[in-house]
């Protein structure tokens, strides 16, 4: 299932360094129905490279195996909605321009591209997952099933005016043929925007839970600029955004002479090392809490949002539905299924909600528009759990 990874996909180095271990994990988002087969556990551990500072997984799963069916659908939210209206001003302000001819790597149901169809000249979608390729096209979204990597340029045969990948490099093992097939279907113009999690974030904000399976990469301007110098690309700009509790969108653009790279970061392997040490305090915080909530018969404690982080903390707590008594999630693609590596059942109606007297909040990166949604189970006395960047129950 899955292949051990050692030298650095950013700079080639050999010589990387462990810096967390998570034992054995299930893959995050490997939500199944209690009669279904589950894909089993992989090692969770990150290798950090001296020589470009990129942090990396020591394994890479079977993308076949993470991706043909995948329950992970953009969330319909406001927050996500923002988000959008902001990536939209600003690749129109970086393109000059209307968008163009748009192609969109990762387009999973195709709501980014159905929200930018009005300012565009055409979009296509790109995808691996059948299902979300179904759900794009029943938008109108015409969406190529396959992952990305340089044979995709034969399918599209032409060259994009933008070029989006939202959350997918860090998704992919083989960087150089990802910037190839990018190289493929682009012309001197093209603006090439990379939006990924800025492990820096991570780091500063104990967002432990963000790493899982499918990340193989935790991405710093460093490990990038290192990546882009053998490439006919270079990283022209970075636009910081709060989407997924810190994300950075990374423009890249065609070299020409005299091209100066946005200046790099650096990460410093202590940094990576004491996160190690917190994740398992953070773990050992909320497993206090919710035990001693559980034992007490006034108190009913569920999770809401079966997000793939909330997979690392079933899992790094060791929490049965004992502890938590299901998880709330709007996704119809993953209710009625457990949450991996657990027996919790994921479940969408709003009664066994309101059964409840506290929810640890595992979707942490909507908390204000969740916490707000909720008020009027909140005047009925729930209270929520934030465990991210620090353990806080909201009252
Ligand atoms: P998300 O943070 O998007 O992703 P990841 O899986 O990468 O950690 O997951 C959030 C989950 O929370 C997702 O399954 C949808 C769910 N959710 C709700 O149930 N209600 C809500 O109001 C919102 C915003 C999300």
């Amino acid at each position: 299932m899955y292949k051990l990874h050692s030298t650095c996909r950013a700079c080639g180095a050999k010589s990387l360094l462990p810096v967390i271990d998570f034992g054995f994990q299930p893959l995050a988002n490997d939500f199944q129905a209690a009669a279904d087969a589950r894909a089993g556990a992989a090692p969770l551990k990150v290798l950090y490279c001296p020589a470009c500072t990129l942090a990396q997984l020591s394994v890479v799963v079977d993308p076949a195996v993470l991706y043909s069916n995948y329950p992970y659908v953009t969330s319909p939210s406001q927050t996500m909605l923002d988000h959008f209206a902001s990536l939209l001003r600003d690749l129109e302000e970086e393109r000059g321009g209307t968008l163009g001819k748009v192609l969109e790597i990762g387009s999973n149901d195709g709501a980014l591209l159905k929200f930018l169809e009005s300012n565009a000249e055409s979009v296509t979608g790109v995808d691996p997952a059948a299902n979300l390729v179904e759900l794009a096209e029943a938008k109108g979204i015409q969406t190529h099933r396959t992952n990305w990597c340089s044979a995709v340029a034969d399918l599209l045969d032409c060259t994009y005016d933008t070029i989006i990948a939202r959350h997918v490099f860090a998704h992919c093992d083989d960087w150089w043929d990802f910037i190839k097939a990018l190289h493929l279907v682009s012309h001197a113009n093209t603006v090439v925007a990379i939006e990924v999690p800025y492990a820096g974030d991570l780091l500063d904000k104990n967002q432990f839970d963000t790493i899982y399976h499918e990340h193989l990469s935790y991405v710093n301007l460093r490990a990038v600029n290192s990546l882009l110098l053998e490439t006919p690309f270079y990283l022209a700009k970075v636009i910081r955004y709060p989407i997924h509790g810190g994300a950075m969108l990374l423009i890249l653009r065609w070299r020409t002479a005299g091209a100066v790279p946005v200046p790099s970061d650096s990460i410093d392997s202590e940094r990576w090392r004491n996160l190690n040490g917190r994740a398992r305090e953070m773990m050992q915080s909320l497993r206090s809490m919710v035990k001693v909530l559980g034992g007490s018969k006034s108190y009913r404690v569920c999770g809401y949002g079966a997000s793939a982080k909330s997979t690392i903390w079933l899992n790094g707590c060791g929490f049965t539905h004992q502890d938590l008594a299901f998880v709330h999630d709007v996704t119809p693609q993953k209710q009625g299924k457990l949450c991996p590596g657990t027996d919790i059942p994921i479940i969408g109606d709003r009664a066994s909600l309101e059964t409840c007297t506290h929810a640890v909040l595992f979707a942490w990166n909507f908390a204000a528009e969740i916490i707000a949604k909720e008020e009027p189970l909140r005047r009925q006395g729930l209270k929520f759990i934030v465990p991210v960047p620090e353990l806080k129950i909201i009252e």
